[in-house]
């Protein structure tokens, strides 16, 4: 049987879909692609620009117009790739606190996915990709060979977003973590378009129970079957 070529993996924030995806396009040999962040850089550019957050129709033509540049890392801090638009890399501002409040009202936006869909589609359809996302196995990449849904409790992802803000040296609470966890899921998977579901024909994984090696193992062991 060969490798399969299109990857999709989806789940909720912070499930682990970032490092399982990661990993698995290393150990492949194949591109890593990342959809959360193209709805991070259009909530970081609406931000940045001063553009109300619920003016829908200022927001989506920010999608449609401004290129989303990802490319290999430039720098060695950590970063999975440069994320750059308008000439700023803005690789680690899309990963802030204003960005996380504001990203989920973005992405229900129909006409920002849709100008969105249409690139991860182009990028994912050219094979050997791993794609991570909320809607890869079922809208963006249905054809995907293996599709995997992550998934693991509030309780747990609030715990491990609490801890990665500890670790950077940032300041939080735990019940904070877990109320914005609980509102982003509610947002994500309620939204009209393409809301956060596992496709008919995913592999099911619960990281509650599993730790990243053995989810990696789990989803290695898949794509040489
Ligand atoms: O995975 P993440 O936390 O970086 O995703 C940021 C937001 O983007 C999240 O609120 C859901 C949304 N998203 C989406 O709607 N569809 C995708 N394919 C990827 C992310």
């Amino acid at each position: 049987m060969p490798l399969p070529s299109i990857i999709a993996i989806d789940g909720p924030a912070a499930s682990g879909k970032s490092t399982l995806g990661f990993r698995l396009a290393e150990a492949l040999g194949y591109l890593y692609f990342d959809t959360g962040l193209m709805y991070r850089a259009v909530t970081w550019l609406a931000l940045n620009q001063g553009i109300d957050i619920h003016d829908e129709a200022a927001v989506t033509r920010l999608a449609e117009d401004v290129p989303i540049e990802v490319t290999a890392p430039s720098l060695e801090d950590g970063r999975p790739c440069d994320v750059v638009v308008d000439g700023h890399d803005i690789t680690w501002d899309i990963r802030k606190p204003e960005v996380d409040a504001n990203v989920s009202v973005v992405s229900a936006y129909p006409g920002v996915r849709r100008a969105l869909t249409l690139q991860q589609r182009r990028i994912g359809m050219r094979g050997r990709v791993v794609m991570v996302g909320r809607d890869i196995g079922t809208v963006v990449l249905p054809e995907a060979d293996l599709k995997i849904y992550l998934d693991a409790s509030p309780e747990e992802r609030a715990r491990r977003r609490y801890n990665e803000i500890i670790e950077r040296g940032g300041r939080a609470e735990y019940a904070d973590v877990l109320e914005k966890v609980r509102e982003r899921d509610r947002i994500d998977s309620t939204r009209a378009v393409a809301p956060l579901k596992p496709a008919a024909d995913a592999v099911i994984l619960d990281s509650d129970t599993l730790d990243a090696d053995q989810v990696f193992a789990k989803v290695y062991a898949l794509c040489k079957a």
